[in-house]
């Protein structure tokens, strides 16, 4: 994904959603490639899907369609099994994120154990990034996973936001803020390492700003809600109101740091 300026802060538009709804009644209809095409009119950066194991969402035809019809760069989404990998490697989207999945799970519930996992992860980080994909690994917001990261040569990490919001919409202020100091602490510490850091996972308006004010973050992947809110006000206004949400983070992040180097 192209940067449009310094500092400025990616959207990457999850479009899973849009064919959760669809699959509900086994049709085409609403057609999730439509939705990206919208998405980036509306002004997405990126677009993301999640191929699962279950394809309880996006399917294999809808990467096919995706690569073939949108002109926004694709982040492909997958778990690090040879099924996914040789998917990957047919098609050769942008970047891949790898995450960890859960037949059972309702969503992506925590953070890839990249530390853990090294070497069933370093043959597929190498055969994905010797293919030309940017490799990205879905990690809580923890060092011993960042400097795993490191060490497998992934270049991309996405920080899972979603202990923050959880927090933030049971309204435990105390744990709001313990999560979002240990994002802020990612972030920062992502980038001395040399990794582009990304963050995502039930973001809203009300969970992105302090977010998006992180200055070393350079791409969020919002999906559930821009859809959900998307029933409401539509696809194009959700959109256009989370990037202004981020825009605005951006901005006042921006005049902060100014003003705290001036009091220096
Ligand atoms: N980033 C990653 C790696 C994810 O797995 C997901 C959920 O698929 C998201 C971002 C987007 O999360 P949400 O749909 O809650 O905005």
């Amino acid at each position: 994904m192209s940067e449009r300026a310094s500092g400025y802060l990616r959207l990457g538009v999850n479009i899973d959603h849009v064919a959760t709804i669809r699959n509900a009644r086994g049709g085409d209809h609403p057609d999730p490639v439509r939705a990206a095409e919208l998405a980036a009119a509306a002004g997405a950066d990126g677009i993301t899907a999640h191929l699962r194991e279950d394809r309880r969402h996006i399917r294999d035809a809808d990467i096919a369609r995706l690569m073939g019809e949108i002109g926004l760069p694709l982040n492909l989404e997958m778990a690090a099994t040879p099924e996914m990998l040789s998917i990957a490697l047919r098609h050769v989207p942008h970047a891949c994120c790898i995450v960890p999945e859960r037949r059972e799970e309702v969503t992506t519930e925590g953070g890839l154990d990249a530390a853990g996992l090294h070497n069933h992860l370093k043959p597929i980080v190498d055969r994905l990034s010797e293919a030309g994909i940017r490799v990205s690994l879905f990690i809580n917001a923890d060092r011993r996973q960042l400097e795993a990261a490191r060490s497998l040569g992934a270049p991309v990490v996405e920080l899972h936001t979603g202990a923050y919001c959880d927090a933030a919409l049971a309204r435990e202020s105390a744990k709001r803020d313990a999560e979002l100091a240990r994002l802020a602490t990612a972030a920062r510490e992502g980038a001395e390492l040399g990794l582009e850091v990304h963050a995502g996972h039930g973001l809203t308006f009300d969970t992105v700003a302090p977010v998006a004010a992180m200055p070393e973050l350079a791409e969020l992947n919002i999906g559930h809600f821009l859809v959900g809110e998307a029933i409401f006000i539509g696809l194009d206004a959700s959109i256009k109101q989370m990037r202004h949400a981020m825009d605005e983070a951006r901005r006042g992040a921006g005049a902060e740091n100014a003003g705290a180097k001036d009091r220096a």
